[in-house]
C-alpha cells in the first residue's frame, strides 16, 4: 500500500530532521567538548609542572653577588645630577643634604628618586598631626599614663609612667638604655587626638 504522506506533513518531518541536525548536544559534538576538554586539562597541568621545574631550578641562576660584583657608576650619577640641577634650575651642592619643599614629581624623579638624598619639608604640612611637638603633649598629656618599652642595662623592660616623665627620658637614651613609647591605646581613646591623623 502506497503511504500517503500529505504536503504538510512532509514539510513537517523535514523540518523535524533539520532541527536534529541542529540539535546542540550531538554525540559527535560531545567527544568534540570532550577532547578539547581533555587537551586545555594537560596543557594547563604541563605548565603547572614547568612551572614548579622553574622555581626548582631557579636557585642554578641565582645571580651571586660576590662573582658578580655590584658597580655604582659615581661619575656618572654626578654628571647626571649636575645636568638634572642645571635642566631644573636649581644650585648643585654635593656636599650636604639639600632640604626641598615645593618640589615636583618630575623634578624628584629626576634629581632623588633612588639617587640622591633628600629632605622634603612640606609632604604633610597640612596634616593635623604636624603640631604633635613634644611641647603640645607635654601641655596637654603631662600627667596621662602611657605604656613605654624600656632597655635599662640591656635588659628590656616595661613600664606605664607620665607622658612627662617619658618625654623628659627621651634624650638620655645610649647603647645600653632607651625608652620608646608602645602605646596602642593612647590615641584611639583620645578622639580629640584621632581626628589629628584621619581616619585610616
Ligand atoms: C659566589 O661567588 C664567590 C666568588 O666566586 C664564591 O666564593 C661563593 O662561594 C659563591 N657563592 C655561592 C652561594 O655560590
Ligand atoms: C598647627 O598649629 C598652628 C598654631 O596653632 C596652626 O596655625 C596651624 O594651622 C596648625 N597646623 C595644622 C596643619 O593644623
Amino acid at each position: 500500500m502506497k503511504r500517503h504522506i500529505s504536503k504538510e506533513l512532509l514539510q513537517a518531518e523535514r523540518l523535524a530532521k533539520q532541527m536534529e541536525s541542529e540539535e546542540l548536544v550531538t554525540p559527535l559534538r560531545l567527544l568534540l567538548v570532550l577532547i578539547i576538554s581533555v587537551v586545555l586539562v594537560t596543557a594547563v597541568s604541563f605548565s603547572a609542572a614547568n612551572k614548579s621545574d622553574y622555581l626548582l631550578s631557579a636557585s642554578d641562576e641565582t645571580i651571586n653577588l660576590t662573582s658578580v660584583p655590584y658597580i655604582y657608576d659615581y661619575t656618572k650619577a654626578e654628571k647626571t645630577r649636575e645636568e638634572n640641577m642645571e635642566f631644573y634650575n636649581h644650585p648643585l651642592d654635593q656636599w650636604s643634604i639639600e632640604k626641598r619643599s615645593g618640589l615636583s614629581l618630575d623634578e624628584f624623579w629626576d634629581i632623588y628618586d633612588g639617587k640622591w638624598p633628600v629632605i622634603i619639608t612640606d609632604v604633610v604640612d597640612k596634616w593635623p598631626a604636624i603640631n604633635w611637638t613634644k611641647r603640645f603633649f607635654q601641655q596637654n598629656y603631662a600627667d596621662e599614663k602611657v605604656m613605654v618599652k624600656a632597655v635599662v642595662n640591656s635588659k628590656p623592660a616595661a613600664v606605664a609612667v607620665d607622658m612627662d616623665t617619658f618625654i623628659s627620658e627621651l634624650d638620655s637614651s645610649g647603647p645600653n638604655g632607651w625608652t620608646y613609647l608602645e602605646d596602642e591605646l593612647f590615641i584611639v581613646t583620645r578622639p580629640e587626638l584621632k581626628k589629628d591623623i584621619g581616619p585610616n
